[in-house]
C-alpha cells in the first residue's frame, strides 16, 4: 500500500480533532519557571511534567551544565564509540551504578535508545520475553527488534506471569527467559509488584529480570534510588534501566547490572550507542549534579510525597476517580477520549497545564487526564489545580458516582459532539 493511502485514515482522525479545536498536544511552551510555564503569553500551573523533583531549574544543576558546556562544548562531535566519549560519561556511569546499587552502568543518549539498543542486543530470536501489557513503547520496540518470542501477561499480575512462564518453558526449555516490567508505569502510575515478580526466580532460577525504572528513579526508594531499592530487591533484579528525562532533570538513559561481562558486550554491541551521537556534556553533567543533590538532600524526595499526598487528598474530596498508588503520577479517569480532550482544554482555560492520555496510550474509552506534580509546587499551585478540577469534574460528570458497575463513565457526551472514531 502506498504511504499516502496508508496514512489517510489516521490523518483524517487527527485533522478531525484539530478542527474541533480540541487537539491538545504539541503545546508551544515559550518559557518555563518550573511549576509554572508560559503558553501563548499566559502563565499556567504545570500539572503534567515528569520533572518530579523540579531539578531542571535548580541553580546548582544549571551551573554544572553551563560549566560542562564551557569545557566540552555544546555537542559531542560523534558517538561514544568514536570521538564523542568524554571522561564525564565514564564518571556518570560510575555514579549511576553506585546510586542504584549495581557494579556497572552503560549510558545511552536517551531512555528510548537505551531500551531499544539494550533489549535488542540482550535478546535473540530463540529467547522468551515475558512482557507486562502496560509496558512502554520503547520496551516494545526493543523486543520487536530482537525478534524474541513475546509472551504478554496481564498488567501487574505476577500469578499470570508465573503461569505463562511455566507453559512457555515447557514448550521451549532451551530458551533464555526475560521478564520486563516498568517500576512505576508511565500512564497509570501503578507501582510494579516487583517483590512478587522477582519471586518467580524461586521456581525459575535462570529467569532474568529487566526493570525499566524511568519513572521510579529519583522518586522511589531511599534517596530516590529507585523501585528495586524501594522493595529491597536490587540484588534480584538483573538489569536496571533508567532515564534522565524525568526526575534527573536532563535527557539520556542508562542500563546498570552486576554482570560486567554482559555490560561490556552491550557497550560494543548496542547499535543505538555505537551509531548515535553521545550524550552532550551539559546533559551528563546535570545528571551528576542531580545525584549529588539526591545523595545529600533526601528531603527533596520527601517533599514530592508531601505534595502528592495533598493532591490525592484534594482530588478524593472532590470525588474524582483516582487510584490509591504511591506514585508520582496521578491519572484522573474520565472515560471517553472526547471528554478527556474537552476537559484538558477547560483546564488550560482555567490556568492549568494538564494533558489527556487517550487511545492507544490507554485502552479505548478509558481516557485519562494524566497529572503529575513536583517537589517545587507550592500550596497556591496545588489549590489552583484542585479548584480547576473541581469546576470541570461537576460539569463533565467524572466523579465516582458517575461510574457504572463495569467501571465505565455513565455521563453522556454533550449533544452535537462527534467523538473520535473507535479503533
Ligand atoms: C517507561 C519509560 N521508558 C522509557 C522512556 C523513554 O525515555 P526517554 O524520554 O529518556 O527517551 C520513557 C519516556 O517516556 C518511559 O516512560
Amino acid at each position: 500500500m502506498k504511504i499516502a493511502e496508508r496514512i489517510a485514515p489516521y490523518m483524517k482522525q487527527v485533522e478531525g480533532v484539530q478542527q474541533t479545536g480540541l487537539y491538545a498536544y504539541f503545546q508551544p511552551v515559550s518559557r518555563s519557571m518550573g511549576p509554572v510555564v508560559e503558553v501563548d503569553g499566559k502563565e499556567l500551573v504545570m500539572a503534567g511534567s515528569n520533572d518530579y523533583l523540579g531539578l531542571t531549574h535548580d541553580p546548582r544543576v544549571v551551573e554544572r551544565a553551563k560549566d560542562a558546556i564551557d569545557r566540552w562544548g555544546t555537542g559531542p562531535g560523534g558517538s561514544r564509540f568514536l570521538s564523542g566519549n568524554m571522561t564525564l560519561h565514564d564518571e556518570l556511569e560510575e555514579r549511576l551504578a553506585a546510586f542504584v546499587g549495581k557494579k556497572k552502568a552503560v549510558v545511552h543518549t536517551t531512555g528510548f535508545l537505551t531500551n531499544l539498543g539494550s533489549i535488542k542486543s540482550l535478546m535473540q530470536p530463540d529467547d522468551l520475553i515475558l512482557f507486562d501489557k502496560e509496558n512502554h513503547a520503547s520496551i516494545m520496540e526493543g523486543c520487536k527488534a530482537s525478534r524474541a518470542r513475546i509472551t504478554y501477561f496481564a498488567h501487574n499480575d505476577a500469578a499470570e506471569a508465573h503461569r505463562r512462564l511455566a507453559s512457555a518453558m515447557e514448550k521451549y526449555p532451551e530458551a533464555s527467559a526475560f521478564l520486563i516490567t516498568e517500576g512505576v508505569f508511565s500512564m497509570s502510575g501503578d507501582v510494579a509488584v516487583l517483590d512478587q515478580l522477582v519471586k518467580l526466580k524461586e521456581d525459575f532460577p535462570e529467569l532474568i529480570v529487566y526493570l525499566d525504572d524511568a519513572h521510579g528513579l529519583g522518586v522511589m526508594g531511599s534517596h530516590g534510588r529507585g523501585t528495586a531499592n524501594h522493595f529491597g530487591v536490587t540484588d534480584k533484579v538483573d538489569f536496571i534501566m533508567g532515564t534522565f528525562s524525568k526526575a534527573m532533570a536532563s535527557i539520556g538513559g542508562f542500563i546498570a547490572s552486576d554482570n560486567e561481562d554482559v555490560l561490556a558486550f552491550l557497550r560494543n554491541d548496542s547499535k543505538t550507542l555505537i551509531f548515535s551521537a553521545a550524550l552532550p556534556a551539559a546533559s551528563a553533567a546535570a545528571v551528576i549534579q542531580c545525584i549529588d543533590i539526591l545523595e545529600k538532600e533526601p528531603e527533596r524526595v520527601e517533599r514530592l510525597w508531601e505534595v502528592n499526598r495533598k493532591v490525592r487528598k484534594g482530588l478524593k474530596e472532590i470525588g474524582l476517580c483516582v487510584d490509591d498508588n504511591d506514585s508520582p503520577i496521578i491519572p484522573i479517569h474520565v472515560g471517553s477520549e472526547l471528554k478527556a480532550m474537552k476537559i484538558s482544554r477547560e483546564l488550560f482555560a482555567r490556568g492549568v497545564f494538564a494533558l489527556p492520555a487517550v487511545y492507544p496510550a490507554v485502552p479505548w474509552n478509558h481516557a485519562l487526564i494524566r497529572t503529575a506534580f513536583m517537589s517545587t509546587h507550592e500550596d497556591k499551585h496545588i489549590e489552583k489545580v484542585l479548584d480547576a478540577l473541581s469546576d470541570v469534574a461537576h460539569k463533565y460528570g467524572i466523579c465516582k458516582q458517575d461510574v457504572d458497575s463495569e467501571g465505565a463513565m455513565t455521563s453522556p457526551e454533550q449533544p452535537g459532539d462527534t467523538p473520535p472514531t473507535a479503533p
